[in-house]
């Protein structure tokens, strides 16, 4: 089932923008004591960025920063939540790692940091973006965006709590009428925080319509902070054309990552040569088996879900690929679907070293 976040929007203008561009995407940027190379950030997705998709990510390479999928302050109190703890699972080779964090009382979410400091992350941010229903009903993610007096509350807290370097996430407000981004970043620096994260978007606009880059760039005016950008960055030309035109010092790259997870690696080789390799259908094939072996391998809960998710994800424009989606839809239990992606690639392969197969061929799965 496609979902309304499946990938960014294809808004009328989005191309015109990316041919402005020229500045590169910086090879660093320091938050606070940690030094990000490249100055690329994979953000927090719920249901996505968990450990297996972190490190697949990393091991790609070209991914300066990666980041939890937001966790609930409260849930890292109760320290028999299975579930934040899963959240917050991470492996040696992730580092630098960011956990993000969200609730509204300044105290619990002081203590959670001091928690999430002493589990080894080396940052700790604040989600005051996300829209879901349920988090905003506690007044949590972008329902805090309308009282900026109680966000600087949470600000100082946490900040008084650790040492680590300490980041927001935000929209730019509830609505248009309500464009509170600029203000948010001012008290965020003189709290104390070492860097700004914006996904250029209101609450309200959910991911309809396109980021407004001009939000990051009025952003970055205002405080000597890192800001990170984020929104609609889809291929190297657009991260370099929104450092270009907003002049953020990182960008940060969410739904592109899932169905082009070499888009890191793409930026850092586009910074240095001006051009980039696209994948060939064998390294898309040993992307899709290596990452469901990871998965397979991690136990992790609810694998065969995100296997069936990711497929439509990783399938993106490969020939065929409404058949092997179908046969994959169809399977039952992870190991039939790792067979089923084998099947399909193993076939498109040999066909292609021997007869070459139409690319609107369907390879029939079984
Ligand atoms: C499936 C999904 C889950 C998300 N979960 C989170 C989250 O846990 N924390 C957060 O700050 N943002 C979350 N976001 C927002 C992204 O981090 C990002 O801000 C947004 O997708 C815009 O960037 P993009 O255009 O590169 O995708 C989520 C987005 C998606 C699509």
């Amino acid at each position: 089932m496609r979902k309304y976040w499946d990938s960014p929007v294809k808004a009328a203008g989005q191309g015109a923008r990316a041919t402005q561009g020229s500045s590169a995407v910086p090879t660093q940027v320091r938050i606070g004591g940690a030094e990000i190379a490249p100055a690329t950030v994979l953000a927090p997705m719920a249901g996505v960025t968990d450990t297996v998709f972190r490190r697949f990510i990393r091991n790609l390479g070209g991914c300066g920063l990666i980041m939890t999928e937001f966790t609930s302050a409260d849930g890292v109190l109760r320290a028999k939540d299975k579930k934040a703890q899963r959240y917050l699972h991470f492996y040696e080779d992730e580092h630098p790692i960011s956990a993000q964090l969200f609730g509204s009382d300044p105290q619990v979410m002081a203590e959670a940091s001091r928690m999430v400091e002493g589990f080894g992350f080396d940052l700790v941010d604040l989600n005051l973006g996300c829209p879901a229903k349920k988090v905003v009903k506690c007044n949590g993610g972008s329902g805090l965006l309308r009282d900026l007096p109680a966000i600087q509350r949470i600000f100082e807290a946490v900040r008084a709590a650790v040492k680590i370097p300490f980041t927001v996430k935000f929209r730019a407000g509830w609505d248009e009428q309500e464009i509170v981004c600029v203000e948010l970043a001012k008290i965020a620096e003189d709290c104390g925080l070492c860097a700004v994260a914006l996904h250029a978007r209101t609450r309200e606009q959910g991911y309809s319509g396109q980021a407004r880059w001009d939000w990051i760039a009025a952003v970055k005016q205002a405080v000597k902070i890192p800001v990170i950008g984020n929104g609609d960055i889809r291929s190297p030309e657009d991260a370099c054309a929104m450092v270009s035109q907003t002049g953020c010092d990182a960008v940060m790259i969410g739904r592109t990552a899932p169905s082009n997870p070499w888009i890191f690696r793409q930026i850092a080789e586009y910074a240095v040569t001006g051009r980039y390799d696209e994948p060939a259908e064998e390294d898309r094939y040993q992307m899709i088996r290596t990452y469901f072996q990871m998965l397979i391998e991690e136990e992790m809960l609810g694998a065969e879900g995100k296997m069936k998710q990711f497929a439509s994800w990783f399938t993106h424009g490969v020939p065929g690929g409404a058949g092997l989606r179908k046969a994959i839809y169809e399977s039952k239990g992870a190991p039939e679907i790792l067979s089923r992606v084998e099947e399909f690639f193993e076939a498109r392969l040999c066909a292609a070293g021997g007869l070459a197969l139409q690319t609107d061929d369907v390879i029939p799965l079984g």
